[in-house]
Formats: C-alpha cells, sequence, structure tokens
C-alpha cells in the first residue's frame, strides 16, 4: 500500500480538500507541483486540449504513456494519475493489467478507467495485484457519442440511487479512488459521505473529498465547461508575451547586439 495515498485517505477523514489539475507535459507538471497541487491526473483529454480532437475517442495508450512520462519526470511528491483510454482495458481482466502496466512504468501510481460495475472483474483483478484504481463514475467522456452527447448523469432517484450503490460496491472491491463527474451536487455529496475512499468530483458540487479541473479551463485556454472557472486569462497573456517578441524582432529592438541579462 503506497503511503502517498493512505494520506490521501487521512485527508478525508481529517476533511482536507485534495486538488488535481490535469497535465499532458513536463513544464505545465512542475507549475502545478511547484503551485502546490497535490495530484496530477494525465487525462485522456488531451485528445481534445492537445490534440485539439472533438472527443477524447482518438487517444491511444502509446500516446498516454508518452504524456505520462513527461508528466511524471516533473513530479517529485505529487501523486501521479493516468487515464487508460478507450479500447485498452475493456475487453478482460487480463488487457486492462497489461495496459495499466504500461502507465505504470511510464510513471503513473494511480490508474483511472471510465466505467463501474461493468468493469468489476477487472477492478478486483488488478487490486489483487496492487494496483491502485481510480474508478470515474458518472458523465463518462469515452462513452460520449453512446449518449449523444455530454449529459449529467444520477439526474432521477432511480439513477442517483443505483450511481450511490455502485459507488459504495467499487470502493469495497478495491478501488483507491472514485471520480464523480457531471452528477447533482447533493448526490456527490451523499457517496463521498458514504465512500470509505476520496471521492474526487469535477462539476459535482463543492461537498467532494477533492477536485479536479482540466489545467486549459483552470488557465483560461479555450472555452471551459460552465462547472469550471479560468483562475486567470492564459491565453490573453501568452498572446501579449508572443506579439511582443513579433514586435520587437519586427522593429529591431530584439536580439541586441550585447546580450543583457
Ligand atoms: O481526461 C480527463 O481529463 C478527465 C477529467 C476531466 C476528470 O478524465
Amino acid at each position: 500500500m503506497s503511503k502517498r495515498i493512505d494520506s490521501w485517505t487521512s485527508a478525508k477523514l481529517r476533511g482536507e480538500k485534495r486538488v488535481l489539475v490535469t497535465a499532458y507535459d513536463y513544464p505545465f507538471a512542475r507549475l502545478a507541483e511547484e503551485a502546490g497541487i497535490d495530484g496530477v491526473l494525465v487525462g485522456d483529454s488531451l485528445g481534445m486540449v492537445v490534440q485539439g480532437h472533438r472527443d477524447t475517442l482518438q487517444v491511444t495508450l502509446e500516446q498516454m504513456a508518452y504524456h505520462t512520462e513527461m508528466v511524471a519526470r516533473a513530479c517529485s511528491h505529487t501523486l501521479v494519475f493516468a487515464d487508460l483510454p478507450l479500447g485498452s482495458y475493456e475487453e478482460s481482466p487480463a488487457q486492462c493489467w497489461r495496459s495499466a502496466s504500461t502507465l505504470l512504468r511510464a510513471g503513473a501510481e494511480v490508474i483511472k478507467w471510465e466505467g463501474g460495475l461493468e468493469f468489476r472483474e477487472h477492478l478486483e483483478f488488478c487490486a489483487a495485484r496492487g494496483l491502485n484504481v481510480c474508478v470515474h463514475l458518472g458523465l463518462t467522456p469515452q462513452r460520449l457519442r453512446q449518449w449523444g452527447g455530454f449529459q449529467r448523469q444520477g439526474t432521477t432517484p432511480e439513477a442517483a440511487d443505483r450511481l450511490a450503490k455502485e459507488a459504495l460496491t467499487l470502493a469495497q472491491s478495491g478501488a483507491r479512488f472514485l471520480l464523480l463527474e457531471a452528477v447533482p451536487a447533493d448526490l456527490a455529496a451523499q457517496i463521498s459521505a458514504e465512500s470509505p475512499i476520496p471521492v474526487i468530483g469535477i462539476g459535482a458540487g463543492p461537498s467532494t473529498d477533492a477536485q479536479v479541473l482540466v489545467l486549459h479551463d483552470v488557465l483560461g485556454f479555450g472555452k471551459a465547461p460552465p462547472f469550471a472557472r479560468a483562475f486567470v486569462d492564459g491565453a490573453d497573456l501568452l498572446r501579449r508575451g508572443l506579439a511582443d517578441y513579433a514586435q520587437a524582432v519586427r522593429e529591431q529592438h530584439f536580439p541586441t547586439a550585447t546580450r543583457k541579462r
């Protein structure tokens, strides 16, 4: 058992919030660590925010491993989570274990996949071999095309009840973390209160044990979903830096003959 992961469970018991952000490369993972972020998630959201696709379905296991290596190199004490992409785990517990091993070798400490009880066997198989699993429930972007778009989950009493029971069963089946995306705040609060393991929320209200956001949403790049918040206008800041550089070259202020430092 990892002491670092146990510390997240102790933080939950003390009511201390933990903070995660996604990261896809070395410089931003290093900034996250320097900023005191507790965990970074190498999310398959990289398909959208880094590769420019309209969803996460194009991302491959090899790409996830490549990005996880870069992120892990930057993190000395920040917990590194990595996503199993579509098609890399669903077939069987053995396939799931093999793909998870690829991401562990790349430097991840916690492996996340989308889906609950349909992968219970996978969870038990991997947990019995010591894998730290984070189960992603609620809105699972890899299944968006089946659902016909981004839709909040657990919104009827029956669906909420099903999700709450599923979360508890998964926690009892060896998961180390639950991640709830786009579920009602009161349902997320109930699941967090009942769960023995830390619950990470995104678009799930303020009561989960931890929060995660996509890096590009926090930093103000592009259009963020309504539940996110940009804490800086990063796009404007960087655009201005690039425009200043272009202007300095065109007006021959840069480079200077003697380098000033
Ligand atoms: O891929 C991702 O970044 C995620 C988060 C949105 C939770 O799964």
